[in-house]
């Protein structure tokens, strides 16, 4: 009982507009600083670093159709977020819309599985900078970081042994971080500002790379354009296009944090859809253009190292030479602004479920000057700060990918519930093509889940195993839905 417990859509609407009486954030962001805060948190290590790795290892030029795929994806995931998040614009993003349609028990899983989203993801990327930091220092400047304090004390052998690597800790990546957990608790206006002038540097680089690229494509590097399957799953051929989508899905990972900063939008039934879907599809066509010209400029097999943008461009000769310490900046300003839209986002989800009791009220505080969720945030960057400081990217990143997907999947199951319980609510934004577009956005999110390894399945079941005991032990017991249930009240 109280498990399938429903939080009133009333209720969500009066705390959306701040008329239950607590104290709430601040709504400053409009439809571009939305849509370039999505694009903030999309374009980072997924195409400045695995890119590289995918097309050398499973997809060849093909690369550019793994995008496609992993794209179609997401924008049918992201047109399920729409409709949630213009029919309950307000914090907590997925965790919300599960808990308005599903149920408690649904709900809290998805809160807790975006943890391994957001938190991860910054620690996740902010390792992928520490990589990029060091290596422009060194390049740029001649300061040589010790290796023993650039990198993580484990790494991963075979998928599941953690193993000592020889180094202490990764300090750079500790240190992102920190910087942008303080500038998080001063304010999201000034965050906001921020982000939008790395977002700027960041798209121009890339549009730098296309254009200037695509002058020194070879066009024999993209023959044969789907190079043949070498006898096993996923070694190149249609399955290698197919494997190569599930990691490069990461880097398509965080339109969806435009609707955790749903309480801070100033007209979000509008805008939360536009900032979704337009940044998704701007870096759908960018990313499809530049693994065309990377695998177009530089042989596939070339790219497989940890900065192939780079690479790929130094392949042109002599005459981009002036662009390659623009890529370390465009790689280093890029990163750190995924970093800081995940560490926006997390606290605003912890912030939603400490409203509602699932988690304790300290979570939910909202600091009187600032008025940011001041305490969430310190406690989300202290905790990404010690992951991203111990432990390897590529154990990281799938962690985010498979809870992504997790997530997305869910909320598409959600758009289609909701439209069958309550076909007659108001959606200001409606997924179109009910119910094709969620079950297609359920099945194809289903499959790249599918694609990720065991081991990664594993660790997924021991975290939501693990969140389940926290949900049993306190959030039930605190739960304030479930309160006002037991009292006969409505909450
Ligand atoms: N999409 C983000 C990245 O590529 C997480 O870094």
């Amino acid at each position: 009982m109280g498990l399938f417990s429903k939080k009133s859509l009333e209720l969500l609407m009066r705390e959306a507009d701040g008329t239950d009486g607590e104290p709430t954030l601040k709504r400053t962001l409009g439809a571009l600083n939305l849509t370039l805060l999505g694009i903030g948190a999309i374009i980072g290590a997924g195409i400045f670093v695995l890119t590289g790795t995918a097309a050398a290892q499973y997809a060849g030029p093909a690369i550019v159709l793994s995008f496609v795929l992993a794209g179609t994806g997401c924008l049918f995931a992201g047109l399920c977020y729409a409709e949630f998040a213009s029919m309950i614009p307000i914090a907590g993003s997925a965790y919300t819309y599960g808990y308005a349609t599903l149920g408690e028990l649904v709900a809290w899983i998805i809160g807790w599985d975006l943890i391994l989203e957001y938190l991860f993801a910054a620690s996740t990327v902010s390792v992928g900078w520490s990589g990029y930091f060091t290596s422009f220092l060194r390049d740029y400047t001649g300061l040589n970081l010790p290796a023993a304090l650039t990198n993580a004390p484990f790494s991963v052998e075979g998928t599941h042994t953690l193993v000592a690597s020889g180094a202490i800790i990764n300090l750079p990546a500790m240190f992102l971080v920190a910087i942008l957990t303080t500038l998080l608790v001063v304010g999201i206006q000034e965050s906001a500002r921020i982000n939008n002038i790395i977002v700027f540097v960041k798209v121009t680089i890339v549009f730098l790379v296309i254009g200037f690229g695509f002058m020194y494509v070879r066009p024999e590097n993209w023959q044969p354009f789907i190079p043949p399957n070498q006898g096993e799953f996923g070694q190149f051929g249609l399955s290698g296009v197919v494997r190569a989508a599930g990691v490069i899905f990461f880097a398509y990972i965080g339109f969806d944090a435009v609707s955790t900063a749903a309480q801070e939008a100033k007209n979000p039934q509008r805008d939360l859809p536009i900032g979704i879907l337009a940044s998704l599809t701007i870096c759908t066509i960018l990313y499809i253009l530049m693994a065309r010209v990377m695998t177009g400029v530089a042989h596939f097999s070339e790219l497989n190292v940890p900065d192939p943008v780079y690479v790929a461009i130094a392949k042109a000769g002599p005459g981009l030479e002036w662009l390659k310490p623009l890529i370390g900046i465009g790689a280093i300003a890029g990163l750190a602004s995924v970093v800081l839209v995940m560490l926006l986002g997390q606290p605003r989800i912890f912030y939603a479920m400490a409203r509602d009791g699932l988690l304790p009220a300290v979570f939910g505080r909202v600091h009187p000057k600032y008025n940011t969720p001041h305490i969430s945030t310190i406690i989300t960057g202290g905790f990404a700060m010690v992951v991203a400081g111990l432990f390897p990217i590529g154990l990281l990143g799938e962690l985010v990918s498979i809870g992504t997907l997790l997530a997305f999947v869910i909320v598409s199951a959600g758009v289609l519930v909701l439209r069958y319980q309550q076909p007659n609510l108001h959606r200001p934004f409606r997924t179109p093509l009910v119910p094709l577009v969620p079950i297609l956005s359920i099945l194809i999110c289903g499959y790249m889940m599918y694609g990720l390894p065991p081991d990664t399945w594993f660790r997924l079941l021991i975290w939501l195993a693990l969140g389940l005991a926290i949900y049993f032990l306190y959030g039930r017991r605190h739960s304030k839905v479930q309160a006002a249930e037991r009292a006969g009240t409505i909450y």
